[in-house]
């Protein structure tokens, strides 16, 4: 059987495959956070003609059915079809680098201080071929060259005894090697005959437990070339990580889960590496980062023990492994450097944004928190670090949120509510004219700041009827339409805003609680990092009035945006940077706020909008009176 998009492109369809899994054989991606299970709704196509199976038309309103809209996952061709994949359901990988994106991070690396040392490096060399005069064996050749050249130490691990010889005479005596600094030596990771030395480039990968993140860089100035990502398809066993848990141990599912996060970072990087014509000869190297599940999973590890009191992983630190004891694509000799953890809730991917974040450097003291799916805390100075885990589900992330998305093209990251008129302005991701398909966690912020002002919702986010026109019923209650759209209304249901009120409230008290155990208030503290996957802009200033940032100056905050693969880029080019997020995950200790009376008191406390006690909120208290 052949599908036939409405491009002209024909694939392949093998029988019994979903349209899902036909375009994914031939290279393309449709977003499926669901990972095909037929619950979220992402991967619509547009049936134009032929044969096929619908087996669920749950997520489909009449009017999509009647234009032909199917879940690519749940419809089984029964013969040629001719499709058409709307732009809202293709997998968003960022095709172009954003250059202030390269800079900033450039900028970064180049404000630290540290010289730029590659995980790893590449030496050529042009051996004198051997005579009856200099008989000294090859591997000795070689070792002379390179101590010649000021190497004290080299390691050369059996496996590249075999072929040593042919790879050493293949172009005229000259070689590449590919090395990396282990324990005071260099060790050989490959040896390519002739010269090789460029191009090269390393990866640097966040795995969150919604998205997955890949940054291809280039070993040799730091430049970034490129950014994919996509929804971490282990989201078909569960959103949470502690489903995941579950999945891996009671259904002995470990292997799916590992093999699922693989298959993301796999197909990221083919992508990538398509666009840019990079050979996989040219990669050298990965740097990974995740909360420490994720770690766990990637690594192929038994995550069982982290979600039973007293919750212990199997390791905070990892061994350096390589490409092809993992199961990535790439030459299999190549190193994966894999972040240290700090405890089972607080991993590699906040030890990574504290690196970016650099507040282990500042005397001043400081607050780090990551807004992903679990919402990770980090309070501290160039003395102390002291973290924890509120559990704010990944609704930010746009999980588990109707209309919800990650802040990629076509997300609304702005709304504004006229306190006359009612009428709606949004902001959406992407050029001029982009057509909005969902809302991403900045935009859900705005909207319910804005919704809170203008008495479209209480204080406890129910949404008031009489208010406004744009409240209707719809299939889970009230709902409150942000844009409405040919293709479908972009909407707040009330079920939407219960989650984000208790997710904002699940951070304010993790940040008081860490405080008030360390013997702080929000008066000390002098600044605000602020990471995770919202868009360009989060309004700080509406983050405060629904209550999840403290009412602090809104000079305290700073947005950093996704830290976790920007700390993974300092360490894929920084040897000092490695050392210092090491020294990081040594020294930062971890608070279980779980067994804490403090932040269940503070939970509660938060379940209003901004928050029970309105005088810890004197500005959004002023402009509440107005
Ligand atoms: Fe098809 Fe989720 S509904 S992938």
């Amino acid at each position: 059987m052949e599908i036939t998009l409405t491009t002209g492109k024909k694939i392949a369809c093998p029988s019994g495959a979903s349209v899902l899994e036909a375009l994914k054989q031939a290279g393309i991606y449709l977003t499926s956070s669901c990972g095909g299970k037929g619950t979220c709704g992402k991967c619509k196509v547009i049936v134009k003609s032929g044969p096929a199976e619908s087996l669920s038309k749950i997520k489909l309103s009449k009017e999509e059915l009647g234009r032909g809209y199917a879940l690519a996952c749940k419809t089984f061709p029964s013969g040629d079809l001719l499709i058409d994949i709307p732009k809202e359901s293709m997998l968003t990988v960022e095709g172009k680098v954003v250059t202030g994106k390269a800079k900033d991070l450039l900028a970064l690396l180049h404000s630290t201080g540290a010289p730029m040392r590659p995980l790893t490096g590449r030496v050529v060399l042009n051996l004198p071929p051997p005579t009856i005069d200099d008989n000294i064996s090859d591997l000795e050749r070689l070792k002379r060259e390179l101590f010649a050249q000021g190497m004290a130490c080299l390691r050369v691990p059996f496996r590249f005894m075999p072929g040593l010889a042919k790879t050493i005479r293949k172009e005229n005596w000259e070689i590449t090697l590919c090395t990396i600094h282990t324990e005071d030596c260099e060790e050989i990771i490959c040896i390519k005959s002739g010269y090789k030395k460029i191009p090269r480039y390393g990866v640097a990968v966040d795995i969150g437990t919604t998205t997955v993140v890949v940054f291809l860089i280039d070993l040799t100035n730091g430049n970034l070339i490129d950014v994919a990502s996509t929804y971490n398809s282990q989201i078909r066993f569960g959103d949470d990580v502690i489903t995941r848990i579950v999945h891996a141990t009671e259904h002995n599912k470990l292997r799916e889960l590992n093999a699922a996060v693989l298959s993301d970072i796999n197909n990221l990087l083919t992508i990538i590496r398509r666009n840019h014509h990079v050979d996989m000869d040219s990669i050298d190297c990965f740097v990974v980062a995740g909360n420490t599940t994720m770690t766990h999973l990637f690594l192929g590890l038994d995550p069982s023990a982290i979600r039973e009191e007293p919750y212990i992983p199997t390791a905070n630190t990892f061994p350096l492994s390589y490409a092809g004891e993992l199961g990535i694509k790439a030459d299999p000799n190549i190193p994966v450097y894999v972040f240290p953890c700090v405890a089972s809730y607080v991993g590699g991917d906040i030890v990574s944004g504290v690196l970016a974040a650099q507040i282990y450097r500042k005397h001043e003291l400081s607050i780090f928190i990551d807004i992903g799916t679990n919402g990770e805390i980090v309070i501290g100075n160039s003395e102390w670090l002291a973290s924890a885990a509120c559990s704010a589900g990944p609704c930010f992330e746009g999980s588990g949120i109707k209309c919800g998305m990650r802040a990629t093209d076509g997300a609304i990251e702005g709304v504004k509510i006229n306190r006359e008129t009612l009428e709606v302005e949004i902001k959406v991701i992407g050029d001029d004219g982009t057509v909005p398909v969902g809302i991403c966690g900045s935009g859900m912020i705005d909207a319910i700041a804005e919704m809170f002002l203008t008495g479209i919702i209480d204080q406890k986010g129910k949404l008031q009827r009489e208010i406004s026109n744009r409240v209707r019923e719809g299939e889970n209650g009230p709902e409150f339409v942000v844009y409405p759209g040919i293709g479908g209304d972009i909407v707040l249901a009330e079920p939407d805003i219960e989650n984000i009120v208790r997710a904002k409230a699940a951070i304010y008290a993790g940040f008081s609680t860490i405080l008030k155990e360390v013997g702080f208030t929000f008066n000390d503290v002098q600044k605000v990092y602020i990471a995770g996957g919202f868009g360009r802009f989060l309004d700080i200033e509406k983050a405060i009035m629904i209550g999840m940032l403290p009412d602090l100056p809104k000079e305290r905050f700073e947005y950093l945006g996704n830290t976790s693969v920007t700390g993974a880029y300092l360490c894929l080019l920084s040897r000092k940077l490695r050392e210092e997020a090491e020294e990081v995950a040594r020294k930062m200790t971890y608070l279980e706020l779980s067994v804490s009376h403090i932040f269940m008191n503070e939970y509660i406390s938060g379940l209003f909008i901004p928050h029970t006690n309105i005088d810890s909120f004197p500005n959004v208290k002023k402009l509440m009176n107005k």
